[in-house]
C-alpha cells in the first residue's frame, strides 16, 4: 500500500485567508492578531506584536493545518499501522516542500531540525576535518559560535558593503577556506551583504556558502539555485509556523560523510555491540523520534508565504520597514541604528535607542503603557551592537506577514510620548530587568493565561 499525503481541499480556502487579513492591513491572517492585554492604566487594548524577528505568531492557516492532521498523528518511519503510514507520507512531504520553498537543487536534501542554532550546529559538524569557515562579526551568535568551536576566521566588517565585500575577497585570497557563513538578513537592522556576491566570490576562491536564512527566508523567500548558495538554515517559529521545526537544506556530500549530529535509533542501517553501520541524510541526522507536527506546520506555512503574490510580502514589509525609519527617525532624539550606508532592501528589523536613555525601560514603558511588544537588549549579537556603538542594547522593532500599518503609527506615536511625556508610572530594575513597580496586573502563574483573559475583559477597555 502506498500513502500519499496530497490532500483534496485546503484547510482553509486561500483567497478568503488573504481577503481576512486585507480587511485588517495584514498581508496574512496570524493567530491572535486581537488579543487585548492590560495595560498600567487599568485599560486594555489590542496588543502591537513587532517582534516578529524573535518569534512570529502562528498563521491561521497553519494553526488549522495542524488541527487537521493531529487527529491523524501517529508514530513515523517504522509504523505498520495505516496512521503511521499517513503520518509518514505527511513528513516526507512536509520535507519536499520545504525544500522546494527554499529552492532546493535535485541532489540537495533538507534534513528537519529544532531551529536555525540546530542546523547551524549540525552542519559545523560536517566541514570536513581541518575545514576553515570565514564569518562576519556581524552575525548572530547562532551563525558565529558553531564555527568558532570548528576554526573560523570572525572578519571585522567595513565601513561600505563594498569595502566589505572587498575585504572579504581579500581574505578569501589569502587563506584557502572550506565555507564562509554569511547572514541573509540581520536580525538587528535587517541588513545584509549581497547574497549572490557573497557566492560568486566564495566559489570563485573554492569556498562553500551557507546563508543563515533565519531573518531572510521568512520576509523575502529564498532560492538555493537561483543564488548558488550551498546550504540555507531557517527556523520555523519565525515563519509563522512556532511547533518546533526548523530546517537544513543543501548539498548532500558533507552531510553524508560527517559523524551522525545524534546518535541513536533512525540514524542507523545495522548496530551491532561493537560497531554500528550508519545510514545517509537525512535519515543520518535526525536520530530519536523526529517532530513531525512541527515539519507539517513549517510546510503549511511555506506553502502561505509561495502563494502569495509576486512581491506582495516585499512590498507589504518594505512598506512597515519605510514608515518605521522615517517616523521614528524624525523623533528628536532618537537614533536608528544602520551598519552601512549602501545597504540593499534590509528586512523589516528596525533597531533604534532614545539616546540617553536605557533601552530595557523604553521597553517595559511600550509594553505596560501602550501594549507594544518589542524586544531590547544585544540581540545575541555582542559584536555587531558593539560596533554600532550601542554595547548596552537597543530597542527592536520587527515586522511579518500578520502587521498592520498601525502597528507602526502606534509605536511611532508611543515612543514620540515617552520622550514628551515620560513615564506614568514607577519602574524598578528586577533581576536586571525594567518592570512596574508594585505591578497591580495579575502575574501569570501556572493557570495564569486564564486569569491574564479574565483580567483584560474584565478591565475598562479603549480603542485600539
Ligand atoms: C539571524 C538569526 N540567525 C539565527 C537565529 C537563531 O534562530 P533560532 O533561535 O530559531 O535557532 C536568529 C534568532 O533570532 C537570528 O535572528
Amino acid at each position: 500500500m502506498t500513502v500519499t499525503a496530497e490532500r483534496s481541499t485546503p484547510v482553509l480556502s486561500h483567497p478568503n485567508d488573504r481577503l481576512r487579513a486585507a480587511r485588517s492591513g495584514a498581508l496574512l491572517a496570524v493567530v491572535g492578531a486581537d488579543t487585548r492585554v492590560p495595560l498600567i492604566d487599568g485599560t486594555t487594548r489590542t496588543y502591537v506584536n513587532l517582534d516578529n524577528a524573535a518569534s512570529a505568531p502562528a498563521l491561521e492557516r497553519v494553526a488549522a493545518r495542524v488541527n487537521e492532521v493531529l487527529p491523524l498523528y501517529a508514530s513515523v518511519h517504522r509504523g505498520a499501522g495505516y496512521l503511521s503510514q499517513v503520518s509518514t507520507a505527511l513528513y516526507e512531504s512536509s520535507r519536499q516542500t520545504i525544500a522546494r520553498f527554499v529552492g532546493a537543487r535535485q541532489d540537495d536534501v533538507a534534513i528537519i531540525t529544532r531551529n536555525t542554532t540546530d542546523a547551524l550546529n549540525l552542519l559545523a559538524g560536517c566541514v570536513p576535518d581541518g575545514g576553515l569557515v570565514l564569518v562576519l562579526d556581524l552575525e548572530h551568535h547562532a551563525n558565529l559560535l558553531p564555527w568558532q568551536r570548528v576554526a573560523a576566521t570572525v572578519l571585522p566588517i567595513q565601513d561600505t558593503v563594498a569595502q566589505t565585500l572587498a575585504a572579504l575577497t581579500i581574505e578569501l585570497a589569502r587563506v584557502p577556506y572550506a565555507m564562509v557563513a554569511t547572514t541573509g538578513a540581520s536580525n538587528v537592522t535587517g541588513e545584509a551583504l549581497p547574497v549572490e556576491a557573497v557566492v560568486r566570490l566564495a566559489h570563485d576562491a573554492g569556498a562553500r556558502v551557507v546563508v543563515d536564512g533565519a531573518q531572510l527566508v521568512p520576509h523575502r523567500g529564498f532560492s538555493l539555485a537561483e543564488t548558488g548558495a550551498d546550504y540555507v538554515a531557517f527556523s520555523g517559529h519565525k515563519t509563522y509556523a512556532p511547533f518546533g521545526a526548523g530546517a537544513l537544506i543543501g548539498r548532500r556530500d558533507w552531510l553524508d560523510d560527517a559523524p551522525a549530529y545524534l546518535a541513536g535509533g533512525g540514524a542507523v542501517r545495522e548496530v551491532r555491540p561493537d560497531r554500528t553501520l550508519w545510514t545517509t541524510v537525512p535519515a543520518r541526522h535526525e536520530a530519536g523520534s523526529p517532530n513531525v507536527i512541527g515539519a507539517i506546520a513549517l510546510a503549511e506555512a511555506c506553502e502561505a508565504l509561495a502563494a502569495l503574490p509576486a512581491g506582495a510580502l516585499v512590498a507589504h514589509e518594505d512598506a512597515l520597514r519605510t514608515r518605521l525609519v522615517e517616523g521614528l527617525g524624525a523623533i528628536d532624539g532618537v537614533d536608528v541604528l544602520h551598519i552601512w550606508p549602501d545597504s540593499v532592501k534590509p528586512v523589516g528589523v528596525v533597531t533604534f535607542n532614545v539616546v540617553g536613555h536605557d533601552p530595557g525601560l523604553v521597553a517595559a514603558y511600550l509594553a505596560a503603557e501602550h501594549g507594544i511588544g518589542v524586544r531590547d537588549g544585544r540581540f545575541c549579537a555582542h559584536p555587531l551592537l558593539a560596533r554600532l556603538g550601542a554595547p548596552s542594547g537597543a530597542v527592536r522593532a520587527s515586522v511579518g506577514v500578520g502587521t498592520e500599518s498601525e502597528a507602526v503609527e502606534r509605536l511611532i506615536c508611543a515612543v514620540q510620548a515617552y520622550i514628551t511625556t515620560g513615564l506614568t508610572a514607577r519602574y524598578v530594575v528586577v533581576d536586571g530587568c525594567w518592570a512596574i513597580a508594585d505591578d497591580p496586573r495579575p502575574l501569570i502563574q501556572v493557570h495564569g493565561l486564564l486569569g491574564l483573559a479574565a483580567q483584560a475583559a474584565a478591565c475598562t477597555s479603549t480603542s485600539g
